[in-house]
């Protein structure tokens, strides 16, 4: 759809967060019209910041759901509304708390990592949370006597693991949208474009970060894009992200990975990476979730005080 038709819809959000005093915060994977209208695009640290320190009275999160729940956790007397309340994650769904529990309780050395991208309830169980874009920084200042539990990423752990050579027991989940690139597919488009930087996503398989310029966080990519005098990238990610890298990057060109495997499906063509759930929110749904302030996220107290520690350590330890 041409953006113009959007612009009443926007229009009217505009004037709904006005009568609210209402902030709208949206990922990098959002549709362009849904980041136009935000007041702040970014990765899941960014937003985690911004969320802790707006003075909004209603926080209208266009993400997913474990990210509206971690503004809640931040903000336990605002309003929290997020457009669809269905947006899950693959990796969220990997980790139950209860499960993790259990794991926890055949180590009592264990200090447990937990990339954000999980429940309350497991944010709740951990000691620290992490994102793409501090999991390096938070796993080096870790107590150097306690055995460490990374949930639930494994592809973000082994990287993490990688980069710091600190051994950690990986829990065994995935992101279903980055695990489909591969490495074939890659070297493909590396022929192709052979002067193009390629920027991945560290949710992404080992075989295909080998293949990286640069692996980095949703953020971090757009700062690497901006700052290297290149002029073509391949980026291995949600392809949400091109509408901002095009944005603040004029004259730069951006190339979805795909996420099919050409030796398999050779004739298949380019189906960009999507993530299902981040693509559950409209603009339309965003209006809707402010007229009736909700689907709102509620959370039992206990797990709001619980979830809120490792939070407060995680940026704490970003700001150093
Ligand atoms: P970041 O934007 O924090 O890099 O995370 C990517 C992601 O998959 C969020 O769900
Ligand atoms: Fe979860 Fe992957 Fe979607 Fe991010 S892109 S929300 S990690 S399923």
């Amino acid at each position: 759809m041409p953006r113009a038709a959007f612009e009443p819809l926007a229009q009217e959000i505009r004037a709904l967060k006005q009568s609210l005093n209402a902030v709208i915060l949206a990922h990098n994977y959002q549709v362009p019209e849904i980041q136009d209208v935000a007041d702040f695009v970014g990765d899941s640290l960014g937003l985690a910041q911004h969320a802790a320190r707006t003075d909004a009275e209603v926080i209208v999160f266009c993400g997913v759901h474990f990210m509206a729940e971690t503004a809640k956790i931040l903000n336990p007397e605002k309003i929290v509304v997020l457009p669809d309340k269905d947006a899950g994650c693959s990796l969220e769904e990997s980790c139950p708390a209860d499960q993790l529990a259990a794991l926890q309780s055949t180590n009592p050395n264990f200090w447990t990592i937990a990339y954000i991208n999980c429940s309350a309830a497991v944010k709740a169980l951990c000691d620290v949370i992490v994102t793409s874009g501090n999991a390096e920084k938070i796993v080096r200042a870790a107590p150097a006597d306690k055995d460490l539990l990374f949930v639930p990423d494994e592809n973000l752990g082994a990287w993490v693991m990688e980069q710091t050579g600190r051994p950690m027991t990986l829990w065994q989940g995935n992101c279903y949208a980055h695990v489909e690139f591969r490495r074939e597919s890659l070297l493909q488009l590396r022929r192709q474009f052979p002067e193009a930087k390629v920027v991945v996503h560290p949710e992404s398989l080992r075989e295909v970060r080998d293949l990286a310029d640069a692996v980095c966080s949703t953020e971090r990519m757009i700062t690497y894009c901006k700052a290297s005098p290149a002029l073509q990238f391949v980026i291995v990610t949600e392809s949400g992200i091109i509408h901002r890298m095009q944005k603040e990057c004029p004259g730069k060109e951006f190339i979805c990975a795909p996420t099919f495997d050409v030796m398999r499906a050779p004739t298949d063509h380019c189906r960009c990476s999507e993530c299902k759930f981040m693509k559950l929110n409209t603009l339309e749904k965003v209006r809707d979730c402010m007229k009736r302030l909700g689907p709102r996220v509620e959370l039992p107290p206990e797990i709001l005080r619980r979830a809120r520690l490792p939070l407060e350590r995680m940026l704490e330890i970003s700001a150093r």
